[in-house]
């Protein structure tokens, strides 16, 4: 795997390492995206909710009309909000965002979340009540929503479906009853949040998976602050100051932060790791040609060096044990 793969899934193909742009201001886009696609990047992760849609479609019409890319070498992702979690209102956000994007169509469209917004037009993304209140919608239904997503993918809207931030039973009843499964399923997983049963349970059933804040989202405490939120709850350690992961950064001369998305990449999973800087978006995506462990490697411990792939013999008869032997040794 390099940072030019793709995981696929029905008629997707999606590049592993993506440019993520939450919190990516306006002002921000067109520097990162110029940055990305210079540095190789295809795959652009945003979200109506993020409002930064207009400035990436003004930058990649810039690009399109320039040539230096073309429609088809780009895969772009957005999300419908929760204020839209309803079948007949995924077209409107959809339409939306496409106009935004200056697109004719996103490469994948993800429902943002399970849970449901009343709907009080486009500029109300967290609906209020009189007390201050969240506006949340408790008849969103998951099934008849997917409906409205399957349609998108019938009007040529969008190319895949997807859904992010639900569970594993919120996924599995979607996957009972769609005409379209879903094409990847985007959720918060790094080294502290592996969610590995999770991950196993949608790689067997076609569904792959994204991995959103794979540094653990440092720039969240900040976030936080600026709107006067209390951050006391927020993790202290972050996994890119994590004494394991620096150590192997420092053996295999890398950052800290490669290690991290390339951990992810090799557990199967793409990458959005959001910068705005050129250095880091150019760096995130350098996460190819890096040693990769295989079935010659070793772990070591004091003198021991031991092959991390060995023959195991438990019930294997004095019989059978020649055979196994030496075509295990031929083997490697
Ligand atoms: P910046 O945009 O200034 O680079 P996550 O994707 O887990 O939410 O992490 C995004 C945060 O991590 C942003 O605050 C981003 O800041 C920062 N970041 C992105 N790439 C790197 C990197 N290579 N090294 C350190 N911090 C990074």
């Amino acid at each position: 795997l390099d940072s030019k793969s793709v995981l696929t899934s029905g008629v997707m193909k999606m590049p592993v390492v993506g440019l993520g742009t939450w919190q990516s201001t306006p002002e921000e886009i067109d520097t990162a995206l110029n940055a990305a696609i210079d540095a190789g990047y295809r795959h652009i992760d945003t979200a109506f909710v993020y409002q930064n849609e207009s400035a990436i479609g003004t930058t990649l019409k810039k690009l399109l009309d320039s040539g230096k890319i073309t429609r088809e070498e780009l895969f772009i992702v957005t999300k419908l909000p929760g204020t839209g979690n309803r079948r007949e209102d995924v077209e409107l956000f959809l339409k939306k965002s496409l106009e935004a994007l200056q697109l004719d169509y996103v490469d994948l469209y993800l429902v943002h979340s399970p849970v449901g917004m009343v709907n009080k037009g486009f500029d109300q993304l967290f609906p209020m009540g009189e007390k201050g209140e969240i506006l949340f919608d408790m008849n969103t239904d998951l099934l008849e929503l997917w409906k409205g997503m399957e349609a998108q993918v019938d009007a040529g809207r969008a190319k895949s479906i997807g859904i992010s931030n639900f569970n594993q039973n919120q996924v599995k009843r979607i996957l009972d009853s769609c005409r379209i499964p879903p094409a990847n399923l985007q959720v918060e997983l790094h080294i502290y949040l592996q969610q590995k049963e999770f991950v196993s349970f949608c790689k067997q059933n076609g569904v792959t998976v994204c991995a959103y804040s794979p540094f653990g989202s440092p720039g969240q405490k900040a976030f936080f602050e600026k709107r006067g939120i209390p951050t006391e709850g927020i993790r202290l350690l972050f996994p890119l100051e994590d004494p394991v992961v620096k150590e192997i950064a420092e053996k295999h001369n890398k950052q800290p932060s490669q290690v991290l998305l390339r951990y992810m990449i090799e557990y199967g999973v793409a990458v959005i790791p959001k910068s705005t800087n050129p250095d880091r978006i150019k760096q995130n995506f350098d996460v190819a040609n890096m040693t990769k462990i295989d079935s010659k490697s070793v772990v070591t411990s004091g003198k021991m060096k031991m092959p991390v792939v060995g023959l195991g013999t438990w019930q294997s008869t004095a019989e059978e044990i020649d055979i196994a032997l030496n075509a295990a040794i031929d083997a490697g």
